[in-house]
């Protein structure tokens, strides 16, 4: 083509997305970098993370990518890891700001629809959902009965949210439906008209433990969280509570777990991540009172369309020399 100005000449900086990725994504990215998708459908091994990251200048990442110091130190003109997720303890933030990279989430976009999930769970643990429906469409339904899969009551009930950010707060809300009792635990209290527009009270851990109903689990993995929920805790719920983890699946000991669900320590639990996802914890599958999901917090068609154009600005900004808007280190330059 003729007339080519010298801006069109520029080679466009490379832009590579791990793993499959929503088209609304990629197209807010095409007209600005030269994508490499990897479009295989299988999870990258380390080897070609590496090689990723040693061409681009920005990269999208899942959460199951192990972007580690290692990996990092391969960068050559990288720019920015846009994690394509609200959690990011698949990567090493902190040494990713010496290096000059900035590493950037998704917030602001999937808590609502991470909430309905929690409460799809609180809902489907407390009345048997699952196991009956499996009865069911086995063809064992021979007729109302008394005692046929007797559940809890919700409402009425306490809820302890455990982490109450944007998706423990989504979470407290809905629960005024439900006319529960909500109890909250973080380190960093609330502001008071906070807690009075959610209708929520704080409480120590200790105290949120040994008196919820329904504990659900909203906050970041880090070394503070990691096995929160452990022996111990187990033991201090209630008999009749039920323990929702859509989190991370190293904040609950998940051994503890299968152990107090077999003894009947607690009266049942939920899961969406696991502690070596994603792999099970021996005994899981055994369990009737265990509700299992894979890991789809925010698998909704319109949350993952906005976490993905998100993902994709968080590019563009720092290809643009701006810091991402939803950095979440500091970058030494
Ligand atoms: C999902 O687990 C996320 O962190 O977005
Ligand atoms: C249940 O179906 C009832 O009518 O109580």
């Amino acid at each position: 083509m003729l007339g080519r100005g010298p801006a069109e000449i520029k080679m466009k900086p490379i832009v590579c997305v791990t793993n499959t990725f929503p088209e609304a994504g990629l197209e807010v990215l095409r007209p600005h970098c030269e994508l490499r998708a990897n479009r295989s459908g299988k999870r990258p091994a380390p080897e070609d993370l590496m090689e990723m990251v040693s061409a681009s200048a920005g990269i999208i990442t899942y959460l199951s990518d192990k972007i580690d110091a290692n990996i990092i130190d391969r960068g050559r003109h990288l720019q920015v890891i846009a994690n394509y997720a609200a959690g990011y303890n698949n990567i090493d933030s902190a040494y990713a700001g010496q290096k000059g990279v900035w590493v950037s989430n998704t917030p602001g976009v999937l808590h609502e629809t991470t909430a309905d999930l929690a409460w799809a769970l609180i809902l489907a643990s407390a009345r048997h959902i699952v196991p009956a429906d499996r009865f069911t469409r086995g063809g064992k339904f021979d007729g109302w009965a008394a005692k046929l899969f007797l559940g809890r009551d919700v409402h009425g009930k306490t809820l302890g949210i455990v982490g109450c950010g944007e998706i423990g707060r989504a979470v407290a809300r809905r629960a005024a439906g439900f006319d529960m009792k909500v109890l909250y635990y973080q380190r960093t209290r609330l502001p008071a008209d906070e807690e009075a527009a959610l209708r929520a009270v704080y409480a120590p851990f200790a105290d949120l433990i040994e008196n919820a109903d329904f504990i659900t689990l909203h906050l970041p993995l880090n070394r503070d969280s990691e096995h929160l929920i452990g022996r111990r805790e187990l033991a201090a719920m209630k008999k009749t509570a039920f323990l929702i983890n859509t989190a991370r699946g190293k904040v609950v000991d998940d051994g503890a777990l299968v152990e107090a669900l077999r003894t009947g320590e607690i009266a049942g639990a939920a899961l969406d991540v696991y502690e070596n996802e994603p792999a099970l914890t021996e005994g899981m599958t055994d369990l009737d009172n265990l509700l299992l999901l894979p890991h789809i917090g925010s698998a909704s068609v319109e949350t993952r369309d906005r976490m993905a154009v998100l993902a994709a600005e968080n590019v563009l900004d720092a290809l643009a020399g701006k810091k991402p808007r939803s950095a979440v280190n500091a970058v030494e330059r």
